[in-house]
């Protein structure tokens, strides 16, 4: 069984040795329609090094792999950059198999160990800037806090010029090859979007500041391997560019507009309103909640200008699929956005103001009253949603004009 594991190849020294989770379709609530893998690295250093491990499952997925290459119990040290358990599932098994002398965490990551596992592990605390003697090599260490966790940190092998990332620089993605170069761009920066958007945008100042930091140290990265998806070898700088302009989340001449609807109405609003948006020259991206999922409106938002949200009134509340959009969005704090909400209602409107009262919260700023309109819209009430959608349009591209000067 292990024998069909087989480790790939990175750099003389570095062998990717993860595993691939070919059908996963749901992430703590991220929507992974292509799979996912967790990276896993082994460095063979005079003392070997095992970079991080994955989830539990795929425990003899790794062991296989790092077998192909040499003798487990050769593992000397292992590097755990993230507690997050699909990337310390298996650790603890690890630890008993492979004995290693010492298990290299940040201080965050070593109360996060102890707090997931009741197991006497052999932590070692490394500093931020640190450096991890490997014998002939080495490797420094940068705490990354909250990207995305307390306990998150990088390691750079200088003179690979190899940096592990972490789940930085990665994405939900599934295949069977392991460099970007194999793969298609457009799939590459699809995924990597995604995956800012629905795991790093609350902390995107955070971004900066790291970025600002990794370019003042003046590292020659070569490649850059993420925890999740493929390793980057071909300009690894292009995601590093790409994060830096997510992390800014200016606005784009697009509006989002995600609603549901019980028979039809507020579809036709949303539809109207986007006409208008349309004639005032902003493009845009209906997302009908009954099969759209949170993370991709969330995805969609990363690179737009607008969000407007449509929802009926359900037994007094908003529609359900909405308050689970509102609830996720309200997590991951867009910023930059004009906002609104619309959505017809039978004898109360409820839904559309609960809406409302959430863009507030997030600091959105709310373009004027959006349209509501009782029961189904008749011509009049399609009017005032185009001239709505219009009013939006306006308003971002007075924004855009101010933040062109
Ligand atoms: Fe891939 Fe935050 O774990």
């Amino acid at each position: 069984m292990k024998e069909c594991f087989k480790a790939v190849q990175m750099t003389d020294r570095v062998y990717w040795v993860g595993a691939i989770d070919w059908n996963i379709r749901d992430f703590h609530g991220y929507s992974t329609h292509r799979g996912t893998t967790y990276n896993a690295f082994l460095i063979l250093a005079d003392r070997v090094t095992l970079v991080d491990t994955v989830k539990r499952h795929f425990l003899d997925e790794l062991m296989g792999r790092i077998a192909s290459v040499i003798d487990p119990g050769r593992i000397d040290t292992i590097i755990s950059n993230h507690s997050e358990m699909d990337h310390t599932g298996c650790l603890p098994e690890v630890i008993r198999r492979v004995n290693p002398s010492r298990v290299i965490v940040s201080a965050m990551g070593a109360k996060a160990l102890r707090d997931h596992f009741d197991e006497t592990m052999p932590l070692e605390t490394v500093a931020d800037g640190g450096r991890v003697d490997l014998g002939n090599l080495s490797l420094l260490m940068f705490e990354t806090r909250m990207l995305h966790w307390p306990d998150s940190m990088v390691a750079y092998l200088e003179e690979e010029g190899l940096l592990f990332s972490q789940d930085a620089f990665g994405m939900h993605l599934a295949s069977s090859q392991r460099f970007d170069d194999e793969l298609d761009e457009p799939i590459l920066y699809q995924e990597a979007a995604k995956y800012y958007a629905n795991i790093l945008l609350p902390y995107s100042q955070l971004v900066q500041k790291q970025l600002d930091r990794l370019g003042r140290l003046g590292f020659s990265t070569r490649l850059i391997a993420p925890d999740h998806g493929p390793v980057w070898r071909t300009n690894p700088g292009r995601v590093v560019q790409w994060y830096a302009r997510w992390a800014e989340q200016k606005p784009t001449r697009k509006a989002v507009i995600a609603f549901d609807t019980m028979w039809g109405s507020t579809d036709l609003m949303a539809r109207a309103i986007s006409d208008g948006l349309h004639a005032g020259g902003i493009a845009t991206k209906l997302m009908h909640l009954g099969g759209c999922h949170r993370s991709d409106v969330a995805t969609e938002l990363l690179e737009a200008g607008a969000l407007l949200v449509g929802t009926p009134t359900l037994n007094v509340n908003m529609f359900p699929t909405v308050a689970d959009l509102m609830v996720y969005l309200r997590g991951l704090k867009p910023k930059h956005l004009l906002a609104g909400a619309f959505g017809s209602y039978g004898w109360a409107c409820r839904g559309v103001p609960q809406v409302l009262d959430i863009l507030k919260e997030m600091n959105l700023e709310i373009v004027g009253e959006g349209p509501t309109v009782v029961y189904v819209p008749k011509p009049g009430d399609l009017a005032r949603c185009f001239d709505y959608g219009l009013e939006v349009a306006r308003q971002l591209e007075a924004r855009l004009t101010r933040a062109a000067e």
